[in-house]
């Protein structure tokens, strides 16, 4: 009798975590980080492979270079997967 009841619970909770999931990416804030920007800067990495474009972004996007990250910038590792290229 026990165990049945147990089982029960768990199917409970089971469905009660997937809506959780659902609503959670149904509500999910539509996707906003700023795309590549298309102008002279960055028209050559636009077709690039992200992995040899994202060298060079730092020789302009680095403290003391012409266009410094915010102070409050995520991790940056991997630029192009957050901004995309087109
Ligand atoms: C030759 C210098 C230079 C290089 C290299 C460069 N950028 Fe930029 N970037 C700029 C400048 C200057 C700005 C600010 C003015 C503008 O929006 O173009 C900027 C702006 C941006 C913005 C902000 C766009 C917005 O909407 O405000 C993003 C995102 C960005 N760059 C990403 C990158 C990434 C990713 C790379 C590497 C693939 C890169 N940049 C390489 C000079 C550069
Ligand atoms: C984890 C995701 C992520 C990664 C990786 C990332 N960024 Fe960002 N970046 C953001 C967010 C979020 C912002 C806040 C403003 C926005 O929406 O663009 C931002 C802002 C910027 C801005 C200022 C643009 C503006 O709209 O004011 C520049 C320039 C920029 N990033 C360049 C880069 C570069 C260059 C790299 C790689 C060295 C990089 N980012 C990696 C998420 C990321």
């Amino acid at each position: 009798m026990i165990t049945k009841h147990k089982h029960l619970l768990y199917n409970a909770l089971f469905l009660i975590g997937c809506a959780a999931l659902l609503l959670f990416l149904w509500y999910a804030p539509p996707e906003t980080t700023s795309h590549l920007p298309h102008d002279q800067n960055h028209a050559r990495f636009m077709t690039m492979k992200k992995k040899e474009a994202e060298k060079s972004c730092e020789s302009c996007h680095a403290p003391g270079k012409e266009a410094p990250l915010p102070e409050n910038h995520p991790p940056k590792y991997r630029c192009l997967f957050c901004h995309k290229q087109k």
